[in-house]
């Protein structure tokens, strides 16, 4: 083959390629551009060959290549036009000496917004992850403090494990003192390490004929297609089933009181039972004493765990969980985008975010934290990881119905001739502050937080 043809297969190939190339002179002139380069600088390949490479891609690596003559392999990411490259580049040599570089670059756009999603799927997964251990649980010695020993007796008392009951408002922590009691039962060997830990929203079946047979299994034929099928119940077998909203069970709750009853579960179409050994924590947000068969109930209940309320816990505690998700927060951030990472809670937003009222309690809390912070933060692209970066979340970054009108403890004390009032001193220039002194000199009590939150609501 020729020269020239040989060139000209090789220019088809690179033509086909998605990746660019470049290749230049000693002096940084371009000799040779391939489609994909040409697409990525937005010009012409016939206009870009003879001219500089700084004339397309300012930041070039090649020009470090020149000057070095080593090559430059990976993570070279430079910006043309936002765009962000990996990039590859070589000196070249023709008859032993030195000639040009090339550089061979691929756009890491997608790959960077894909990393950039599971980043921040990452990063919520992780600020909403479920305490499993005792030292991480706010309130151990406070209002939890019953609550963790009552739940470490339901598997640890002398006469054996036990089932349970935990009822609490949602967001109290009923799944967290589930996950507690299985890692205790492991740690003291009631069960093995391996044992399972199934969890069952008994809510989440629109069919109680779908939900009997995810749980407690099916042998073929029990149904037109049905097949043979392990539930739910069996494969908690050895360790803990969690059945969460319990008071969902409605008509299957005497299968499960006979498999509890007898230790037997029998599938669903079936007639062999199965011994199973299971641990049931049941777990409602209402009083199951209503909700279930009264022998079921008398079974599960052998140990009730009631868990507080966030509006029952007291303001230390309250600080504790706000200054724990902050720190979670904090962790989150620092491990997942390597910064030095801040956040600073001001004084006004603080108050706010601990006198509110929260319906869905520490959950809730947690949420409306996250959010405050998320909306405080700069956007990753924006920062210097070089310094340390710190968020300052003050009113205007919580959430607007945060004390909205209906569900907020101290919007109650804001009442219409309050209201007047604020409005007529805000209108007269006064801010927050001096609002708040003015109406407390006239005997009502209203913090200025309150009033600033107040202004900033009506303003939005
Ligand atoms: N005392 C606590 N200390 C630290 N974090 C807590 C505490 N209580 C709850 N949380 C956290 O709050 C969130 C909500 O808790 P959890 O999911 O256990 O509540 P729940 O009662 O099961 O709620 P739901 O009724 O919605 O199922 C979880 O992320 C949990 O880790
Ligand atoms: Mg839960």
């Amino acid at each position: 083959m020729g020269n020239d043809l040989k060139f000209e297969v090789a220019d088809n190939i690179m033509n086909k390629s998605n990746d660019g190339v470049n290749v230049v002179d000693k002096r940084g002139v371009l000799i040779y551009v391939n489609q994909a380069s040409a697409d990525y600088a937005g010009y012409r390949i016939d206009e870009m060959v003879g001219n500089h490479i700084t004339k397309y891609y300012p930041q070039a690596v090649l020009l470090k290549v020149l000057e070095d003559r080593q090559p430059i392999l990976e993570k070279r990411i430079h910006y043309v036009k936002n765009k962000r490259y990996v990039v590859n580049s070589y000196p070249y040599y023709m008859d032993g000496e030195f000639s040009g570089a090339f550089s061979i670059f691929r756009s890491i756009k997608e790959i960077d917004e894909l990393n950039k999603k599971i980043k921040y799927l990452e990063l919520q997964l992780e600020l909403n992850s479920v305490v499993e251990d005792v030292p991480s649980m706010i309130g151990k010695g406070g209002s939890l403090s019953e609550v963790i020993k009552r739940a470490r007796r339901t598997v640890g008392s002398l006469g054996g494990p036990r089932h349970s009951i935990i009822i609490g408002e949602s967001g109290t922590g009923k799944t967290m003192v589930a996950n507690m009691i299985y890692n205790y039962a492991k740690e003291i060997g009631v069960i093995s390490q391996d044992a399972p830990y199934i969890e069952i929203n008994c809510a989440q079946f629109t069919n109680s004929d779908i939900a009997a047979v995810e749980i407690f299994g099916s042998e073929e034929g029990a149904y037109t297609g049905s097949k043979r099928k392990k539930g739910l119940f069996e494969q908690a077998n050895g360790g803990i089933l969690f059945l969460d909203e319990a008071h969902a069970l409605e008509h299957y709750q005497n299968l499960l009181l006979k498999v509890i009853e007898t230790g037997k579960i029998r599938r669903i179409g079936g007639s062999k039972e199965h011994r199973v050994d299971v641990i049931v924590i049941a777990a409602s947000t209402r009083n199951l004493k209503d909700e279930l068969l009264p022998e079921l109930y008398q079974r599960l209940a052998q140990y009730e765990i009631y868990l507080p309320s966030l509006s029952e816990r007291d303001m230390r505690e309250k600080n504790e969980l706000l200054e724990y998700f902050i720190m979670k927060y904090q962790e989150a951030v620092k491990n997942l985008h390597e910064i030095d990472y801040k956040v600073v809670i001001e004084d006004d937003a603080r108050e706010i975010l601990l006198n509110a009222y929260y319906p869905r309690n520490i959950r809730q809390m947690r949420d409306v934290i996250n959010f405050s912070i998320d909306s405080a933060s700069p956007l990753i692209d924006d920062i210097n990881r070089d310094k340390e970066i710190i968020t300052r979340v003050g009113i205007d970054d919580l959430p607007f119905e945060l004390i909205g009108k209906d569900n907020g403890k101290n919007s109650k004390r804001i009442d219409k001739t309050i209201e007047r009032m604020i409005n007529a001193y805000h209108s007269d220039g006064m801010g927050a502050r001096k609002i708040s002194k003015e109406l407390k000199h006239k005997g009502y009590e209203i913090e200025y937080y309150q009033v600033a939150y107040f202004l900033k609501k009506n303003k939005a």
